[in-house]
């Protein structure tokens, strides 16, 4: 059974989510789900949102919120429209052509239902749709579109174990629920020594879905720092309710949209120094659709 992390008031607010709940051998389970990530496409918004935060601190003007930085993000303006800014000087430029993506990600949509049937108590329906919009988030404004994870790692029985799990808990929460929409987020972050990887660089976030689970981790390797953590928010102010250097395997489930709770996750940094680092997550945004 889960331990359940209590807010202000003593209601439950975070449960803990296990691979080793799937039962079958743990190890086997990480590496079938590993496989997936080996393919996966370049967050391009990621890199962008730096190459424009730096522009940002050069040229004392926040880009990101005119139409030439909506346009950038979007790919629509090239990195050539942002360098041609005259006040850049050649310092400048370097400093901008040298971010690199460093963050991989594809998603996939789902429509669960309850099905009554003991073996399996969801059905599951993979939707194809690509297209992402971060609800609230000032650092991400509009829709991205993402590469969608691959049919065959979506229809595994280790990811289709996870999905039953997930919504096995949230309906735990609220027995009325028959249905729900989830759209899992495969992310893996890299960071070179001496640089750093970010999971959430908007900060401290919402994700605008009524449940999520922010990352199920399948892999750290060479990793420090990545550290989970959750926030109650009460009269503007964050106060930590919990903190945990999630390992592979395990995940954290909590409400989310129109709660008084926040998250974020610490960067991620090379243990040794000398070698690149990784960590691979699977995230979960889990809406309940009432009919
Ligand atoms: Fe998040």
């Amino acid at each position: 059974m889960y331990s359940a992390i209590r807010s202000f008031d003593n209601s439950s607010v975070l449960q803990n989510v296990s691979l080793t709940e799937l039962g079958g051998d743990i190890k086997r389970t990480l590496q079938n789900l590993n496989i997936s990530f080996e393919n996966t496409d370049w967050d391009l918004y990621e890199q962008r949102s730096r190459q424009l935060a730096v522009a940002r601190r050069i040229l004392g003007a926040d880009l990101a919120e005119g139409e030439f930085g909506q346009d950038f993000m979007r790919g629509v303006q090239t990195i050539g429209s942002l360098l041609e800014n005259s006040s850049f000087t050649e310092e400048n430029y370097n400093e901008i052509l040298a971010i690199r993506p460093r963050r991989k990600r594809a998603i996939a949509d789902f429509h669960l239902r309850k099905s009554g049937v003991a073996s399996q108590p969801w059905t599951i329906d993979r939707l194809m749709n690509q297209s992402f919009k971060q609800a609230q988030s000032r650092f991400f404004p509009g829709e991205r579109k993402f590469a969608a994870m691959s049919e065959w790692a979506t229809a595994t029985s280790e990811f289709c174990g996870l999905l039953q799990l997930i919504a096995r808990r949230v309906a735990q929460i609220d027995s009325s629920i028959q249905q729900l929409a989830m759209t899992c987020h495969q992310v893996t972050l890299l960071a070179e020594p001496g640089d750093t990887g970010d999971g959430s660089p908007e900060g401290i976030h919402q994700d605008g879905a009524d449940f999520i689970v922010p990352a199920l981790v399948v892999l750290r390797e060479n990793t420090a720092g990545g550290v989970s953590r959750l926030y109650q928010r009460v009269d503007g102010i964050f106060t930590t309710l919990n903190e945990e250097t999630l390992m592979p395997g395990y995940g954290w489930l909590h409400p989310d949209r129109g709660t008084d709770f926040w998250h974020d996750v610490s960067s991620i940094v090379s243990a040794d120094g000398t070698h690149a680092c990784l960590r691979r997550s699977l995230g979960f945004d889990v809406n309940i659709v009432r009919t």
